[in-house]
C-alpha cells in the first residue's frame, strides 16, 4: 500500500502461488486401499483410458487443499461480502430461504423426465410463478423456458417475427433507442431482423419526433428498455405504443430494470406486446457463477399461441399440466421446462416478501439510488438530470481534465474495498459511472460507499496519480485487460 486508505481489506497472503506449485513427491490427500486388480488386467480391460500416472498431477495434503481454496476464496468479491453497485446488473442479495426452498426434497430431487401425474409438486410450482410474475407484469400469458434476459429477447422477437409473418406483414427492420443494452441489437441481429438506431432527447428519454420518423411500415416494432439505462422512465410510454401500434408494429419491453417497477406499475397498463424478466436480477436468484439465470417472457393475449412449447397449464383441480399442442409455437427454445430451480428461488423470495414487501422493495432500491446521486453530485458531473429511479449514471468528464477516467475511478473502489460500479456504459454517457445498490445495502453502507467516492473525488485534485496506479490493495494491479480477453491463458503450465 502506498497510502493509508482507511477501507482496504488487504489479502491473507498475497503470495499465493497455484495448487501445482504446492505438489511434492508421494504427499497425498487420503490413503486409497492397495489395487485389488493387476495393473495389466487393468490395462487390458480400460484400453486407451489407462493411465498408470497423470503427468503433472499435483501431490498435496488434504490441508493444503482446503487451505488453498479457501484462502482464494477469499480473494473474490461477492454479494454476501458487500454492497455490489453494478448498474444494469442489480446485484442484490439472494436470500438464503430461496436456497433452502429449492432444496426441499421434490423440488430439488425431481427428474426433469418424471411423469406428468408424479410431477404435480413441480408443476404446481412453476404455475404458482407464471400466475405471480403475470399479476406482477399485467400480461396476460407466459414461458419461463428462456435460461437468460438475452434469450427472452430473442424469444420475443421470434414471437413479433410469427406474429407478422403470419398477418402476411413480415418486415425488415427493429427500432433500438441509443441508450439500449448490448444485447437488444445483437438479439435483433440473430432473430433476423436488422436494427435501425434511435436517438434519445435531451432528457434521455425516446425522441417523439424521432420515433414517428422512423415507425414506418418497414418496421417490426420498438424495442424498449424502461426505465431505460440511465434509470429514467419513458413517462411518454403510452404515447410511444401508441405510435409503433399505429404503424402495425409491435411493442417489446426489456424489462430488465423491473426492480424500479415491481409493485408500483405494471407494464401490462402501458399497453406494450411482450416483455422479459429477469429472475437472476429482479428476483433475488443467483447471477452467473452463482447459478444459471432465466428470463421468463410474458405477452399479451394476441401473442400467446406464439410462446415456447410446451406451456404449463393450471389445470382445474389445482395442478399442472404441459401442453404440447400449440401449432402456432415458436418451438422449443431451452431443454425441459427452463432452469426449474431459478423459478422456486424467485417463487420463494415473492411469496415470502409478499405485495406489500415487493413494493417496499422497489421504493427502497429507488430510495438507494437516489440518496447516493444527491450525495455524490456536487463531486461528479451528471450528463442527464432528469428525476431517476434505480440507478444513477454520472460522466468522468471533471476527473478527465485531470487525466483520470472512469476506469481508473472504478479501479480505486477495490481498494476502498468496495466492487466497482459498471464502467462506460451507457454508451450514449462518455465515460460513465453507473451506479446500482439495489435495495439490499443500508444506511452504513451506503454512506461509506458514498464517502469512497467523495474521497476518491477529492483524490483525484489533489494526487491523481494514487487513482491513476490503483489499486494498490490487490495481489496483481493493472492487468492488461484486451488480453486477458482475447488471449485468456486458462491452463496452468510448469516453468519452461
Ligand atoms: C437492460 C438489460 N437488458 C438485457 C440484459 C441481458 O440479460 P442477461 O444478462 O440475463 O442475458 C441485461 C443484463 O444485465 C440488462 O441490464
Amino acid at each position: 500500500m502506498t497510502d493509508s486508505t482507511p477501507h482496504a481489506r488487504p489479502h491473507m497472503t498475497r503470495n499465493e502461488g497455484v495448487i501445482f506449485e504446492r505438489s511434492s513427491p508421494d504427499k497425498a490427500g487420503a490413503d486409497l486401499p492397495p489395487l485389488d486388480v493387476a495393473p495389466v488386467q487393468a490395462e487390458r480391460a480400460l484400453g486407451d483410458l489407462y493411465r498408470a500416472d497423470i503427468e503433472d498431477f499435483p501431490e498435496v495434503s488434504e490441508l493444503d487443499v482446503i487451505r488453498h481454496f479457501t484462502r482464494l476464496s477469499t480473494w473474490n468479491y461477492s454479494i454476501d461480502a458487500g454492497v455490489y453497485p453494478l448498474g444494469s446488473c442489480t446485484m442484490k442479495y439472494n436470500p438464503r430461504l430461496n436456497e433452502t426452498v429449492s432444496r426441499f426434497k421434490g423440488l430439488g430431487t425431481e427428474h426433469p423426465y418424471t411423469p406428468e401425474d408424479l410431477a404435480q409438486g413441480c408443476l404446481k410450482a412453476l404455475a404458482d410463478t407464471q400466475r405471480a410474475l403475470l399479476e406482477i407484469t399485467g400480461m396476460d400469458a407466459i414461458t419461463l423456458q428462456p435460461a437468460a434476459g438475452a434469450q427472452g429477447e430473442l424469444t420475443g422477437l421470434l414471437m413479433i417475427r410469427a406474429c407478422l409473418e403470419e398477418r402476411g406483414d413480415p418486415r425488415r427492420y427493429v427500432l433500438i433507442p441509443d441508450s439500449a443494452h448490448g444485447t437488444n441489437p445483437a438479439s435483433v441481429t440473430i432473430s433476423g431482423y436488422e436494427v435501425r438506431n434511435l436517438k434519445s432527447d435531451r432528457r434521455g428519454c425516446v425522441d417523439l419526433a424521432a420515433l414517428e420518423r422512423e415507425m414506418t411500415g418497414e418496421v417490426a416494432g420498438l424495442m424498449l428498455t424502461n426505465p431505460n439505462t440511465l434509470g429514467i422512465f419513458e413517462a411518454e410510454i403510452r404515447r410511444i405504443v401508441e405510435v409503433v401500434h399505429g404503424k402495425g408494429g409491435l411493442v417489446y419491453m426489456d424489462g430488465a430494470n423491473m426492480n424500479a417497477l415491481v409493485g408500483v406499475a405494471r407494464p401490462g397498463d402501458f399497453g406494450l406486446d411482450v416483455m422479459h424478466l429477469n429472475l437472476h436480477k429482479t428476483f433475488s436468484t443467483p447471477h452467473g457463477g452463482g447459478g444459471p439465470g432465466s428470463g421468463p417472457v410474458a405477452v399479451k393475449r394476441h401473442l400467446d399461441p406464439y410462446l415456447p412449447s410446451p406451456t404449463v397449464e393450471e389445470t382445474p383441480d389445482g395442478g399442472g399440466r404441459l401442453n404440447y399442442e400449440r401449432p402456432r409455437s415458436v418451438g422449443r427454445v431451452r431443454a425441459f421446462y427452463g432452469n426449474f430451480g431459478m423459478a422456486v428461488r424467485a417463487l420463494a423470495y415473492i411469496l415470502a416478501y409478499g405485495p406489500a414487501g415487493l413494493r417496499q422493495a422497489t421504493e427502497d432500491a429507488v430510495l438507494n439510488a437516489n440518496y447516493i446521486k444527491t450525495r455524490i453530485r456536487d463531486a461528479y458531473d451528471l450528463p442527464y438530470d432528469a428525476p431517476s429511479l434505480h440507478e444513477c449514471v454520472f460522466s468522468d468528464r471533471r476527473q478527465a481534465a485531470r487525466g483520470v477516467r472512469t476506469g481508473d475511478i472504478a479501479k480505486r473502489l477495490i481498494d476502498y474495498g468496495f466492487h466497482p460500479y459498471t464502467v462506460s456504459f451507457p454508451l450514449i454517457v462518455p465515460g460513465a459511472l453507473m451506479i446500482e445498490p439495489t435495495e439490499s445495502a443500508d444506511k452504513a453502507e451506503l454512506d461509506a460507499f458514498i464517502e469512497a467516492l467523495r474521497s476518491i473525488a477529492r483524490e483525484v485534485e489533489e494526487n491523481p496519480d494514487i487513482v491513476l496506479r490503483a489499486p494498490h490493495s490487490t495481489r496483481v494491479s493493472r492487468l492488461d485487460e484486451a488480453a486477458a480477453a482475447r488471449k485468456p491463458m486458462v491452463r496452468w503450465k510448469p516453468p519452461a
